[in-house]
């Protein structure tokens, strides 16, 4: 058992546009962060993770930087950004930085230079092609819709765009370009960050050649995300970028990396690779999706069985070998009680059960503004409501195409990203206490019931129970470091498993579902035996023969009494 701070950590992701306004602009900023260490400290977590607070014209939210040293005005200045820093770590809790290594913005200074002219020393730092015939050089498929190439007048050639138009990628063949970027990770580990979390990093490379892929419908534009997902390049500049740069600060880093399984995880991970500690993987955010990649958008009813066989996979194949990166939610995901819970009839206990699993596997648990008051999706009923860009060009594309628009607005409520967006809810005033002024997006309209200061008046709260498992995780060694193993691995409605660590055994056992299953004790236990650590329900419930009887989304963590 390799022992290290971040994997005794607990990460709170915050989405600074959304999170809270202390100037009255209506979009979260620093000082709103600075006003709420009160509120993270108690909650008890240790690392912050800030989503990108840098220059940016803002087309996808600060994830098209424009200026790597600066801070985006809206969010305040460096000075703001130190002192919060400085006062943050007086606290004893840790900053992580979501820096965006695969593209810039199209506003920044090297892409303006690069496309200039053909000749420009920085046009390498991106990629350009001429095009086919007056066509696109591939026929590679945008994450958020159409091709990857922009037609540039300029210089009457083509970038590529794995994002929007507005965010042209780096081309890290470049080595001037790699030394810039590697120079600028060192600056933000100088100021004394403790951590990164590098967006979209499987991506940095692409296949030799920018080959088409395979098309056998001769479709314009197919996903192509194995010609650049993930490929070995990734991991020379990762390995690189260790060596040269991390090693000597020690930070916790954790990579985006979509369309990969745990063994592939490893090359990331793998304690022998140099590389990265954690990696947010994706398989199970596509179990209610019909293909991964921009197929989210095609719902399918997701089954525990298939949550629990990825979970369980990651869980047994990194153990020793590597670290899991455990979340639910993001700023790209619609909100885990709507989707895997009850926002309705069975809010509470569902977010509590949620919480319940993500606190009690093996990992480093990743925990989404919001998702600790239970926040929900939101079905805002015009698209001008929408500010996301993907979830914009989605509906631009399809209504182009003239499917029907009741459909579109159905599969934006299940997965657009604004769902996660909206801004937190902090009390019950006009626009949730988030700001004085207008928000840059529609607050959710449930906050005068749904909101924090709600949640601080009962003890039966959303977030008293985070506050407890937080705390109980934190001293636990099995919930930490204890080997995982599931139980019923068939079951439909229950998800149970066990974490042990030389004496010590936990079991815990989530109902998944509004109905009411049964179990029996799993072998070894009994019910004399099993000290219970904590559980969303007031009163549990066994029938005469002695098994376990479930309410709906139920949770329940018990420890071995020997
Ligand atoms: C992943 C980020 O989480 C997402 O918000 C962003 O749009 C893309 N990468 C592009 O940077």
């Amino acid at each position: 058992m390799h022992i290290v701070w971040w994997k005794e950590s607990v990460v709170y992701q915050i989405y600074p546009i959304s999170f809270k306004d202390s100037d009255g602009d209506g979009h979260g900023d620093l000082q709103g962060i600075y006003e709420k260490l009160d509120y993270l400290t108690d909650l008890g977590i240790d690392v912050i993770w800030i989503c990108p607070i840098y220059e940016s014209p803002g087309y996808d939210n600060g994830y098209d930087i424009s200026d790597y040293y600066a801070i985006m005005r809206k969010f305040g200045t460096m000075d703001d950004f130190d002192r919060l820093l400085e006062e943050a770590h007086r606290r004893g809790l840790k900053i992580m930085m979501d820096l965006v290594l695969n593209h810039t913005s199209d506003e920044h200074a090297w892409f303006a230079e690069s496309r200039s002219s053909k000749v420009n020393p920085k046009r390498d730092y991106y990629i350009w092609r001429s095009g086919k015939n007056g066509q696109v050089p591939n026929n590679w498929e945008s994450y958020f819709g159409g091709s990857v190439w922009k037609h540039d007048p300029e210089t009457n050639e083509y970038y590529l765009h794995l994002y929007s138009e507005h965010q042209p990628d780096l081309n890290w063949n470049n080595a001037q370009m790699a030394e810039e970027m590697y120079g600028m990770v060192h600056w933000w580990l100088q100021k004394g960050v403790d951590g990164f979390r590098f967006d979209a990093v499987a991506h940095i490379a692409k296949a030799e050649g920018l080959p088409s892929a395979h098309n056998p419908d001769n479709l314009p534009v197919v996903p192509a995300y194995q010609l650049f997902s993930n490929l070995e390049q990734v991991h020379s500049i990762l390995n690189k970028l260790n060596d040269m740069i991390l090693k000597p600060y020690g930070p916790m880093t954790v990579g985006e990396t979509s369309g990969l399984g745990p063994e592939q995880a490893l090359a990331y991970i793998g304690t022998d690779r140099n590389e990265l500690n954690m990696v947010f993987q994706f398989e199970h955010m596509f179990v209610d999706a019909k293909s991964s990649g921009i197929g989210k958008w095609n719902y399918r009813e997701w089954k525990l069985t298939e949550l629990k066989e990825i979970m369980s996979r990651w869980q047994t194949v990194l153990h020793g070998r590597g670290w899991n990166a455990n979340y639910m939610g993001n700023h790209d995901q619609p909100r885990p009680v709507s989707r895997f819970g009850d926002d309705g009839r069975y809010r509470v206990r569902s977010a509590q059960m949620l919480a319940t699993w993500m606190l009690t596997l093996e990992g480093t648990p990743y925990i989404y503004q919001g998702e600790e008051i239970g926040m929900t999706n939101v079905a805002f009923p015009n698209i001008d409501q929408y500010r996301d860009i993907e979830t914009m060009n989605y509906y631009r594309h399809y209504i182009a195409q003239g499917r029907d628009k009741n459909d579109i607005m159905e599969a934006i409520w299940k997965k657009s990203r604004d769902n996660a967006r909206t801004p937190m809810q902090w009390d019950d005033t006009e626009h949730a206490g988030f700001t004085e002024g207008q928000p840059w997006i529609q607050v959710n309209d449930n906050y005068t019931e749904i909101n924090v200061a709600a949640a601080e008046n009962d003890p039966g709260s959303v977030l008293h129970y985070y506050r407890k498992l937080i705390a109980i995780r934190k001293k636990s060694k099995v919930l930490i470091y204890g080997e995982y193993e599931l139980l019923l691995p068939d079951d439909p409605d229950i998800y149970a498993y066990t974490r042990t660590l030389g004496d010590e055994k936990m079991l815990i056992i989530l109902n998944f579902r509004g109905n009411e299953p049964e179990m029996h004790w799993p072998e070894g236990w009994t019910e004399n035996q099993a000290k219970l650590v904590i559980g969303n329900v007031k009163r549990r419930y066994s029938t005469d023969e002695g098994t376990i009887l479930l309410q709906p989304y139920e949770a329940r963590v018990y420890m071995m009494q020997s």
